[in-house]
């Protein structure tokens, strides 16, 4: 089965209880971030974890005012400390670095019992200003953790005919 169910079970969870993270599954989903794959080994990532509700109601309204940012545990703010490496393939590394890192975060997350939802909608300077960030980082998504407070929504996804083929296209 190996990491199936919690693939299966995760869901993005838009309302939570506001209530704190448990500091010991915190530090082992940010653990899980810190693990994770990049290119070239760079790790060119920093994890700003926002649990301070008045900085979080900030950050809240930099993402529009999406009300799971505001009530989540704790936003976990995934920022690029190096936008340059450009890998063999001729695209950037770090949205892909990034990504690996909050995906495994969300996973571990789930495996806590707890819910996320990835959020890109948000402005980037006025994050960028709210967290005092150095200017040459880049902030490239916040996964919301928190314990859910509603029941699981699992969204379709395209037949494995329609995604997956061998050899040929
Ligand atoms: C790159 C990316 C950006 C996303 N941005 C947001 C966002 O800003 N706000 C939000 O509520 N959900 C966001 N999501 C969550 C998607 O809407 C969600 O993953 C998708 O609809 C599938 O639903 P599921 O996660 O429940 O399976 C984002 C997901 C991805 C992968």
């Amino acid at each position: 089965m190996g990491l199936l169910p919690e693939i299966k079970n995760r869901f993005s969870v838009r309302h939570f209880k506001n209530v704190p993270l448990d500091p010991e599954k915190l530090s082992r989903i940010l653990e899980a971030g810190r693990l994770a794959p990049s290119a070239k080994n760079r790790q060119p990532w920093r994890f700003l974890v926002v649990d301070d509700p008045e900085i979080k109601s900030k950050i809240s309204s930099a993402a529009y005012g999406q009300q799971h940012v505001q009530d989540a545990g704790a936003v976990i703010v995934a920022c690029s400390t190096n936008i340059e490496y450009i890998m063999p393939n001729g695209q950037p590394a770090y949205p892909i670095d990034i990504t690996f890192a909050v995906s495994f975060m969300m996973l571990q997350a789930e495996k806590e019992g707890y819910g996320s939802c990835i959020v890109t909608m948000f402005n980037e300077n006025t994050v960028h200003n709210i967290l005092t960030l150095p200017y040459s980082m880049r902030v490239v998504i916040m996964l919301a953790v928190g314990e859910k407070d509603e029941e699981p929504t699992h969204t379709d996804r395209k037949p494995t005919s329609q995604v997956i083929s061998f050899n040929h296209w």
